[in-house]
């Protein structure tokens, strides 16, 4: 299948590379000339495992490559995904800029008959509109198709998640469009959903506002835990047991970040404003993940009586690990409620540091690494959960700490593993343990 992606960022350029090693001939269109010179060359401008091998290996064998020309990127292609983003505005809602330059270059250039299939994630009518809008400016006299079909991938584990994933959402009201993305979709030999437009536009945000309304459930729990004296670890596992309720999404800790469940929970919201229904699960989905990010730098304040001038070692800053994603980290409000406090600051991440420095405050020092960061300081807190941090022995804490006390808001460690090593161990949900 002759295929174009429009938009060579994460999900465009994970989706163009997944779908050329299917067999398929893609063009992706960027408008960046810098992102496409570089992909030319087979060279990633994100990092996501697998990703940079399937790019040269399909550019190799001439089933991938990219362009910043809507003309030329389009020429003959029979079916053009969109994959551009669609960010968060202020009051919420998803930003369809990036959709209304994309669906207006595709109509001044395509020149036949074409399936237009939006992979961005997208409020529910917006893919009757892109084709309403695409048809109104369309300079040939062809039909175009609309079909829509998510995505669900993990940061990280993108290139995994397209031929591991639990299902494929197909939504479209024609019957060509949905024959067409089937045959496509089959090559990855997974569950498919065919659906109607609206219906997969809903999929998408509902399964991220339902692992999100998870995380911060299982966060209000641990919460209690605490205070009634039960250990979350133990409480997860007893409840993920239950099909019904599956373990995935059952890890507490100091809440969500990343590009998607913040943006998308707040974008369900604001369409539901718009129709005039309120979602009052949702609401406390988001509230209760805000004040679990801040439950860390409570709890450093309970156990001392200031934090002025205490040196604290802040181990991971991305929103979750392999990845180097900042966006709507936890590390963002922890480390500026700790300097607040008047705490000095040292941090450590494996790969987020670049992006780190643009966004977190420029009082704070980065280290190269665990032993860096945790030397000379006072306590430590374990903000990402990589695997170096995961796996930074207790006894080193012991060693370069001036006070063993480490505060860690993933619950790396079981509370058994620390027991008897002479850390003072305060986690999320369960008992403290003292030195
Ligand atoms: C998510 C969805 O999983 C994916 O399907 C969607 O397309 C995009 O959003 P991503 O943001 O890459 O993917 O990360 P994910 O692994 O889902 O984690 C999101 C956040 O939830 C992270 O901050 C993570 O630390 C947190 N989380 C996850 C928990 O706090 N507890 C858990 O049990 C799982």
């Amino acid at each position: 299948m002759d295929i174009a992606v429009i938009g060579a960022g994460y999900v465009g350029l994970v989706t163009g590379v997944c779908l050329s090693d299917l067999g398929n001939q893609v063009t992706c269109i960027d408008i960046n000339e810098e992102k496409v010179a570089m992909l030319k060359r087979g060279e990633s401008p994100i990092y996501e495992e697998g990703l940079t091998e399937l790019l040269q290996k399909n550019i190799q064998r001439g089933n991938l490559d990219f362009t910043t020309q809507y003309r030329e990127g389009l020429a003959n292609k029979r079916v053009i995904y969109i994959a551009v983003d669609t960010p968060q505005l202020e009051d919420g809602s998803a930003n369809l800029t990036y959709i209304n330059k994309a669906t207006a270059s595709i109509a001044e250039h395509l020149d036949h008959d074409a399936i237009i299939v939006t992979k961005s994630t997208v409020p529910m009518g917006t893919n009757e509109y892109i084709k309403e809008r695409m048809e109104s400016l369309l300079t040939h006299d062809i039909t175009i198709k609309i079909a829509s079909n998510p995505e669900f991938l993990r940061q990280g584990s993108a290139v995994y998640d397209t031929f591991n994933g639990d299902r494929i959402v197909i939504g479209s009201d024609d019957e060509e469009a949905m024959r067409v993305l089937t045959e496509i979709n089959e090559g990855f030999n997974l569950p498919i959903v065919q659906t109607d437009l609206r219906s997969a536009e809903m999929i998408k945000y509902a399964s991220n506002a339902f692992l999100a309304t998870k995380i911060s459930f299982i966060n209000e729990i641990a919460n209690l835990s605490e205070k009634t004296g039960a250990n979350i670890q133990h409480v997860a596992k007893g409840m993920g047991m239950d099909k019904r309720i599956g373990s995935a999404f059952l890890n507490a800790g100091i809440g969500y970040g990343g590009s998607c469940f913040p943006k998308d929970t707040n974008a369900l919201l604001s369409i539901g404003e718009q129709v005039n229904y309120s979602m009052p699960i949702l609401k406390n989905t988001v509230y209760t993940n805000e004040r679990q990010k801040g439950i860390i730098v409570d709890k450093m304040l309970e156990r001392f009586d200031s934090l002025e001038g205490k040196k604290i070692a802040i181990l991971g800053v991305a929103f979750k690990p392999n990845t180097d994603d900042m966006r709507e980290a936890p590390s963002i409000l922890i480390t500026k409620r700790l300097l607040e406090e008047g705490a000095n600051l040292r941090a450590y991440d494996p790969v987020a540091t670049v992006n780190a420095k643009t966004i977190l405050s420029e009082e704070i020092e980065f280290t190269t690494s665990v032993d860096e960061a945790v030397k000379g300081a006072d306590v430590a807190v374990i903000l990402t959960e990589w695997e170096d941090i995961k796996h930074y022995p207790l006894e080193k804490y012991k060693q370069h700490l001036s006070h063993p006390i480490l505060f860690d808001g993933r619950n790396c460690f079981t509370v058994d593993e620390v027991k008897g090593q002479g850390v003072e161990y305060h986690s999320i949900g369960r008992p403290t343990i003292q030195a």
